[in-house]
């Protein structure tokens, strides 16, 4: 079964938001390498990279569907923040925002009843389970520790794991 134009281009968009997402992280990235933040700057590196395996993920779907994969801009990501944790709550509530894209996703598919889209697609909505749970530890560890410099020096080191 062919897949249909809408779908399509649902995933195209999303393509694109996986793109953004990348470049929101390697932005973060730069912030905490800017502040002397290694361990902060290792995990924002990492999540880029995960981002860019998503954006290929749906085009290597694309792909086996036999549809046309467009290329998109990438949007300038924000350069400054506050301080870490406000960093780390962007990150969680744009986690919570792509969430909200795949889920928009798997409405779409079923409301195809386009079932091979239906199953690839769970594996992003397991995903964003856990991308969620990741930040938002993050975000709920800065919060119980305080924003003091010795704080943030702890968990700095905790992400340098990653
Ligand atoms: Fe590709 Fe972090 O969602």
């Amino acid at each position: 079964m062919k897949i249909s134009d809408a779908m399509t281009s649902a995933i195209n968009d999303q393509i694109k938001a996986e793109f953004d997402s990348a470049y929101i992280y390697l932005a973060m990235s730069a912030y905490f390498k800017d502040a002397g933040l290694d361990g902060m700057a290792h995990w924002m590196k990492k999540q880029y990279s995960e981002e860019i395996e998503h954006a290929e993920k749906f085009i290597d779907y694309l792909y086996e569907r036999g549809a046309r994969v467009i290329i998109p801009e990438i949007a300038k990501p924000k350069e400054s923040y506050a301080d870490a944790f406000e960093v780390f709550k962007t990150a969680y509530n744009h986690e919570q925002y792509v969430t909200s894209r795949i889920y928009k996703l798997v409405d779409l598919a079923i409301a195809e009843k386009d079932y091979a889209t239906q199953s690839m697609l769970q594996w992003f909505v397991n995903e964003q389970m856990e991308e969620e749970d990741n930040t938002g530890s993050i975000v709920a560890k800065l919060e119980f520790l305080g924003s003091d410099k010795h704080a943030v020096y702890i968990v700095d080191r905790e992400l340098a794991a990653r």
